[in-house]
């Protein structure tokens, strides 16, 4: 530790030379910057070393002959990117704060969030040697998450793409089966459905929730319908009650993908809870991540024990190589669920930091000419934000991309309607709404690196674009 009076925030980015390289492993992950400064026992600032540095140090065995990380820190200056913070000394050269008012490095539009506890998790994943599908972590993570969720039982899966297929090749669903899907959604959801064989009915998105509304969805419903997929888009939960509802009325099942939307409730409840099959995404850009992982949630015992059976090539747990059915291998190994695990435990801090994300740039970019906000929810849903979105004028956006690429600053556009994409045209519907979102929608960087200071400096880009703030 520094012996100097400085600031939580500059002692977060700090280690004395003589510290062991895990430490600033560790402190370079969980300050979110990847890079520690490094004093003397005095606080004089001698440089820094960044998770480069001590991955290859740690990778040569620096660890076993006592390497520190001042052994391995580079002279400060020396960094060929900015690094995004900057000492600031007293006279004597000592570390008395930090600067974040400088050049920034790239800003992607989202980074994993992992820390010390992630990686000491997937570290003991492997050191238990329990590598692939089967090991505690799998476990605690289906049991965990499925708490989290209000949900009875988890089976989790490679990734968020094959769960939804898990879902409907669990419930049956399959040639000449109708599944409605929302217009404006990321292409998984619609790509499962023609994966066992079934038919997409596309549905425009309401253009307030931006998700599928229980009335647009009844007008779809056919003889052939089998199953409902609400999806849950940029964290703002459709109208599960009244779909609910309807999918009770009508026979029909729900698989509601959740993949952008963890902890998001409507009706004070959970989404994901509202279905017979809900399905979740755990990829690196996703509110909570495995790197790539995913999960479906049930009530029902029967679909679980089925659901944990078609994940494991359609083999009965109790016979070794019996094949009920041609399965599948939709496994997560339990290094990701490791990783899951840490991420539970950070789910609710994780939600905080992108909710306050998301209120700076309101702040910030709200009376900027042709910006907008998406609509507030009425009371009975509970929004979260995953990319923190905004709409801008359609003949501007691409200029707006431009310039915040020159900044080096990631903006992203929404995804194309479904209807819009020759890999769907058969199934093309007439949608206004998602066609007017996928023109004017941006999905803002959201991650911790988005502080007040980040934001002023992407509403600069903005104004230069869109003309100054009213
Ligand atoms: C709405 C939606 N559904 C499904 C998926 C697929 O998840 P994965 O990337 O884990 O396969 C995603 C992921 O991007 C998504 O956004």
């Amino acid at each position: 530790m520094i012996d100097i009076d400085v600031s939580a925030q500059t002692a977060a980015m700090t280690c004395t030379q003589g510290d062991v390289l895990f430490a600033g492993l560790e402190k370079a992950l969980d300050n979110g910057r990847g890079f520690v400064f490094v004093t003397d026992a005095g606080g004089k600032l001698l440089g820094y070393a960044d998770l480069t540095m001590m991955r290859e140090a740690f990778m040569k065995g620096g660890h076993l002959s006592g390497q520190t990380v001042g052994d391995v820190a580079a002279p400060w200056g020396s960094a060929k990117e900015p690094l995004g913070v900057e000492p600031v000394l007293d006279g004597e050269g000592r570390l008395s704060g930090i600067d974040e008012s400088g050049p920034q490095p790239f800003l992607p539009v989202s980074e994993p969030d992992l820390t010390h506890r992630e990686m000491r998790n997937a570290f003991d994943a492997f050191l238990s040697t329990w590598i692939s599908s089967t090991g505690d972590y799998i476990r605690r993570f289906e049991r965990e998450f499925a708490e989290k969720m209000g949900m009875a039982h988890g089976v989790a899966t490679s990734n968020g793409t094959v769960s939804l297929h898990l879902a409907m090749a669990t419930l049956g669903i399959g040639e000449g089966d109708e599944v409605i899907v929302p217009d404006l959604t990321f292409a998984a959801s619609i790509n499962t459905v023609m994966h066992v064989g079934a038919r997409p009915v596309l549905v425009d998105v309401d253009r307030d929730t931006w998700c599928l509304s229980a009335e647009a969805v009844e007008r779809a419903i056919t003889p052939r319908t089998r199953a409902i997929m609400p999806v849950h888009v940029f964290g703002r939960p459709s109208q599960m009650t009244e779909i609910f509802e309807l999918a009770q009325a009508r026979g029909l099942y729900i698989i509601e993908d959740c993949a952008e939307a963890h902890g998001a409730k409507y009706d004070g409840q959970p989404i994901g809870s509202f279905s017979d099959i809900s399905s979740f995404s755990f990829f690196a850009n996703k509110i909570i991540t495995t790197g790539e992982g995913g999960i479906c949630l049930t009530n029902d015992a029967d679909i679980a024990t089925r659901m944990r059976m078609l994940r494991d090539h359609g083999m009965r747990p109790e016979r070794r190589y019996w094949h009920e059915e041609p399965g599948f291998n939709f496994r997560m190994t339990n290094m990701q669920a490791a990783i899951g695990c840490a991420q539970i435990e950070r789910m609710d801090e994780l939600l905080a930091m992108r909710a306050a994300v998301y209120d700076r740039y309101v702040e910030a970019l709200s009376g900027i000419p042709g910006v907008s906000f998406p609509p507030p929810m009425d009371q009975r849903a509970q929004p979260v934000t995953w990319f923190a979105c905004a709409q801008v004028p359609e003949d501007k956006r691409a200029d707006l991309i431009a310039a915040c690429k020159a900044a080096n600053i990631d903006l992203r556009p929404f995804f194309h309607g479904l209807s819009s994409m020759p890999a769907y045209r058969q199934y093309a519907r007439k949608c206004p709404n998602s066609t007017w979102l996928s023109r004017t929608g941006v999905n803002l960087p959201t991650s911790r690196r988005v502080d007040d200071a980040m934001v002023a400096r992407i509403a600069g880009v903005f104004e230069s674009v869109l003309g100054k703030k009213a």
